[in-house]
């Protein structure tokens, strides 16, 4: 057993690109969290928009709490799933920045190695599937262990005006990606 599961719990960091209010990823990212498995946790890191802009100069021993924050959630976390829209057709940049922020110390960021998937809706009838490209090679990038095969890209009219846990073809996608997610964890 590992710090990642302690009292084997399988710890899984969420991460949404979007910080609207009404954002229908964090209504995704939401019944993700109530997809998890007996002894998995996911917990959703709900700062995203307090992270500076990434920038070198401040990435030292003082770097800004919402910066030590992130990398102590993934440090915790032995697996990520991110949850986004598409924004013109790539990643939001709010999420970028924490993917860039998650990437340094360079070889040894606090994601290093660990699975991470990436789902999301977006408006576009492919569901944003260019922004989780996208999200998947900077994260492989990055460091983490990107699990290509485990993806969710739903256009979003796929929910009307429901909540997507009413859409039981989405419950049931998005709880077979946490379960794969989570059996990826070491
Ligand atoms: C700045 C901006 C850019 C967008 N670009 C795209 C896009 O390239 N492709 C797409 O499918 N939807 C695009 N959309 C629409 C979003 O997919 C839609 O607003 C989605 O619901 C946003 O996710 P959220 O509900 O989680 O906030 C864009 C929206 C905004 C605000």
């Amino acid at each position: 057993m590992t710090e990642n599961q302690v009292g084997a719990e399988a710890k899984v960091l969420v991460l949404v690109g979007s910080l609207r209010a009404a954002s229908i990823n964090k209504q995704l990212a939401e019944l993700a969290v109530e997809s998890a498995p007996e002894g998995v946790a996911l917990q959703v890191f709900d700062r995203l928009g307090e992270l500076p802009h990434y920038n070198e100069d401040i990435d030292t021993e003082d770097v800004a709490e919402p910066v030590r924050a992130l990398r102590a959630a993934a440090a915790a976390a032995g697996a990520a799933l991110v949850v986004t829209p598409e924004y013109n057709g790539s990643i939001p940049g709010v999420l970028k920045n924490a993917i860039d922020w998650l990437s340094r110390p360079w070889g040894d960021g606090a994601l290093k190695d660990k699975p991470v998937a990436v789902i999301g809706t977006a408006l576009g009838g492919y569901g944003g599937v260019w922004a989780h490209d996208e999200t998947r090679k900077s994260f492989g990038i990055a460091g983490p262990r990107v699990i290509e095969d485990l993806k969710l890209s739903i256009p979003s009219k796929t929910f009307g005006d429901n909540h997507p846990r009413e859409n039981a073809e989405v419950a049931a996608n998005v709880r077979e990606v946490v379960e794969k997610l989570a059996a990826e964890v070491n």
